[in-house]
């Protein structure tokens, strides 16, 4: 037996480019060593994110062609309102585009200039709306050690210490991000989410989820906390929606398609202000943005993504391949969740401080070896600029998050990236430190221009063409 296989076969299929060593040097240069800005025909395996890189299943091709294109109140509309209402048991149903419009629309009709946002951790989108409508973003990170099952938990006994406390009053939402995404993936149990309400309730005020990956949390929790083995991950998901007031998501993760976000919400008051404003900048209520046809394949997709079978697959893919890359030498976090497998390029690249971006450094490596495009999550996403001019402020951890596009990459395909990774792990000590060369906004990682702080040793990939030093031969592949 397998230690798993896909539940799915392929038919349909996208052939992959196989740039050489030359041309993954010039295209990592040319792009200011910055990933984001690599085009996609470089690149063989992309691991960059989960999010509308899904493979959409035959039934949701097939829903498309269902898709109802009336600007008012179309049927599609009304299949996705009847799929989200029935797993997330809110009324108010609001289609958008994608996740940050649902994120600036809520939070922005939310918060008010000095407010306070509370999260177990705010992904990078969701503190760029909280800071935009003039609040501020807190994050209370479970003071779990790792590796506890429920690493997304957000920390009940400081959040209760901020709620009796005299910022308290400040306080209007506590966000909980299932699964935590920008901490290493982990879910958030039910008892977390049950006594954040609690706490939540007590100081009036409103618990949210950043419900992007809902069906992986709610998975995780049947596969992790023995009180809710055996239960089916969508009533899990059900008891999560449950226990909040209202939620946003990104539809590009657990709707398995390539496009759609929604706010959905049991106040129908702050619903309407959401609305309101939804259609001076997504457009009508009953699409938001979207096509109708992306309507239907959400509609679709949030029913095929709580099958066990498939959630199974997720976890088991992410475990068995978090095993290959540790063999290659990676540092891996555990427990693995489902998104994602994230490395800790810090403590591979100790040479590197965190102000020279040891997770930027890990990424280009890999890419530059094979071609495999993964994010960092360190310190060009999280530290900060120092406004005295010094080095950057560090982020908590550096890690480099590699991927996991829903029902697109097979076992031989994340094998090749693991036999790429012991490639750099064979090298690591000559892996190079990262400068910014320019940078801007708050989110300055998706177009920020790099250079390498040094010049790499002889046996390394090497410089691009114009900056080329002399090169040594190509790597392996
Ligand atoms: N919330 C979470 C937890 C996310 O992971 C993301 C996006 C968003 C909100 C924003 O949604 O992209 O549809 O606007 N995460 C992507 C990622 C970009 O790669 O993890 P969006």
């Amino acid at each position: 037996m397998p230690a798993f296989m896909e539940p799915f076969r392929i038919k349909a299929v996208e052939p992959i480019p196989f740039p050489t060593a030359a041309e993954r040097r010039r295209a990592l240069g040319d792009a200011g060593f910055n990933l984001f800005r690599v085009p996609a025909r470089a690149i063989t395996i992309d691991l960059l994110t989960d999010s509308g890189t899904s493979a959409m299943s035959s039934a949701q091709w097939a829903a498309l062609l269902d898709g109802d294109e009336s600007y008012a109140g179309a049927r599609s509309y009304e299949r996705f309102e009847a799929v989200v209402r029935e797993l997330t048991g809110y009324e108010q149903v609001i289609p958008v585009h994608q996740g940050r419009a649902a994120e600036r629309i809520l939070l922005g009709r939310l918060l008010r200039p000095g407010d306070v946002s509370v999260a177990n951790t705010h992904f990078d989108t969701t503190r760029a709306s909280v800071e935009a409508a003039g609040a501020t973003a807190v994050d209370l990170p479970s003071e779990e050690p790792a590796p506890a099952p429920f690493g997304g938990d957000i920390s009940v006994p400081a959040l209760r210490r901020l709620l009796e406390g005299p910022d308290g009053a400040g306080v209007r939402c506590v966000v909980l991000t299932v699964t935590n995404n920008a901490g290493g993936g982990q879910p958030v149990s039910l008892d977390n989410v049950a006594a954040a309400r609690e706490l939540c309730t007590a100081h009036g005020v409103a618990l949210l989820l950043d419900a992007s990956r809902f069906a992986e949390n709610a998975y995780l929790i049947t596969e992790r906390d023995p009180a809710h083995a055996g239960r089916a991950p969508r009533d899990v998901a059900r008891e999560v929606f449950a226990l909040a007031d209202g939620c946003w998501a990104s539809l590009k993760k657990d709707g398995i398609a390539n496009i759609g976000g929604l706010i959905a919400l049991r106040d129908p008051e702050l619903a309407r202000r959401c609305r309101d404003h939804l259609i001076a900048v997504e457009g009508f209520p009953t699409y938001g943005g979207l096509a109708g046809r992306d309507l239907d394949a959400l509609a679709q997709g949030l029913r095929e993504v709580t099958e066990p079978a498939y959630l199974r697959y997720r976890a088991q893919t992410a475990r068995w391949f978090g095993d290959r890359l540790a063999e290659a030498g990676l540092p891996v976090l555990q427990p693995t969740g489902c998104h994602a497998v994230y490395v800790d390029a810090a403590q591979l690249l100790p040479h590197v401080p965190a102000h020279q971006f040891p997770a930027t450094a890990l990424a280009n490596e890999l890419y530059l070896a094979g071609a495999v495009r993964v994010t960092e999550l360190g310190t060009l996403v999280f530290g900060r600029p120092d406004p005295a001019g010094g080095d950057d402020l560090p982020a908590p951890r550096e890690l480099v998050r590699f991927c996991l596009p829903r029902r697109v990459y097979t076992k031989s395909h994340l094998e090749y990236v693991a036999e790429t990774a012991a490639t750099v792990v064979a090298k690591a000590a000559e892996i190079p430190g990262y400068r910014v060369v320019e940078q801007t906004g708050s989110l300055r990682h998706f177009t920020a221009v790099l250079a390498p702080t040094s010049p790499r040793g002889p046996a390394g990939p090497g410089e691009p063409p114009p900056r080329a030093r002399t090169n040594g031969p190509p790597a392996p592949r």
